[in-house]
């Protein structure tokens, strides 16, 4: 299937500047197609096959674009909020065009891993609660984590809404006046990590998730920093059916 778009939008889209500027390269012959210097900024071109260089730069075409931010705590998880930044705030520019949105929710205070895409159906795969695709937190939660709030944790507790939680994973990474820990989901109610500890009597101090299915979050990313995912990465959330769990 013919597969093309008109030669300034995908230039602008992808980052190459504006459409006027787009009209001005082209018109100064900056731009080639397959090694031919392009004639008509509105001529159409299919970015799959063509080999297109703007100003001396190749386009690196890609339908979809996947995107492993470290979420900051004090950003919201939406692409537009009238009052506070957005993840989508934080892209830099050369993402900032994709029209990428956050596959997924973490609470204004909740750091770590979050996925941006303008793949539809993968987030739709992530996200649909039928798929119980595993996500995996670090939690600080104040006061002692014991084996009974384990036990408890893998029967599912009863959250303060009535609901009763799905089985979970709870790992006790260190106990004392302040505890370490992990926490395995599959599932994704509102606030469900502090939920969950407020069912047996805690307070969660400080949230970050650190998995979503197979992908890791790269601990190299500071707060609020963001990379493309590898090709690797990319294969661990499409190739498994999401229902997994993953290696502790
Ligand atoms: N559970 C929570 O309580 N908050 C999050 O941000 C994610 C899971």
């Amino acid at each position: 299937m013919k597969n093309t778009v008109r030669l300034d939008k995908l230039l602008s889209n992808f980052g190459f500047g504006s459409r006027s500027e787009i009209k001005k390269m082209v018109r100064n012959g900056l731009v080639t197609i397959d090694g031919e210097v392009a004639g008509d900024p509105s001529m159409h071109v299919d970015p799959e096959k063509s080999v297109i260089v703007a100003n001396g730069r190749t386009l690196n075409y890609r339908k979809f674009v996947y995107v492993m931010m470290n979420k900051p705590a004090g950003v919201v998880s939406a692409t537009y909020d009238a009052r506070l930044r957005t993840v989508v705030d934080l892209l830099p520019e050369e993402l900032a065009c994709f029209d990428l949105f956050p596959a997924g929710r973490l609470d204004i205070d909740t750091e770590g891993l979050l996925l941006l895409t303008n793949d539809g159906q993968l987030a739709h795969n992530l996200l649909s609660p039928k798929k119980h695709v595993a996500k995996r937190y670090y939690a600080l939660v104040a006061g002692q984590v014991t084996e009974d709030d384990v036990a408890a944790f893998s029967e599912g507790v009863v959250l303060d809404d009535g609901y009763k939680t799905m089985p979970a994973e709870l790992i006790i990474i260190r106990s004392g006046l302040r505890s370490e820990t992990e926490l395995v989901l599959h599932e994704g109610k509102y606030h469900q990590v502090k939920r969950m500890f407020e069912a047996v009597g805690k307070k969660v101090l400080y949230l970050k998730r650190i998995q979503i299915d197979g992908l890791r979050l790269d601990e190299t990313l500071a707060p609020g920093e963001c990379r493309e995912l590898t090709p690797e990465e990319l294969e661990l959330l499409k190739g498994g059916d999401g229902s997994h769990l993953f290696d502790t």
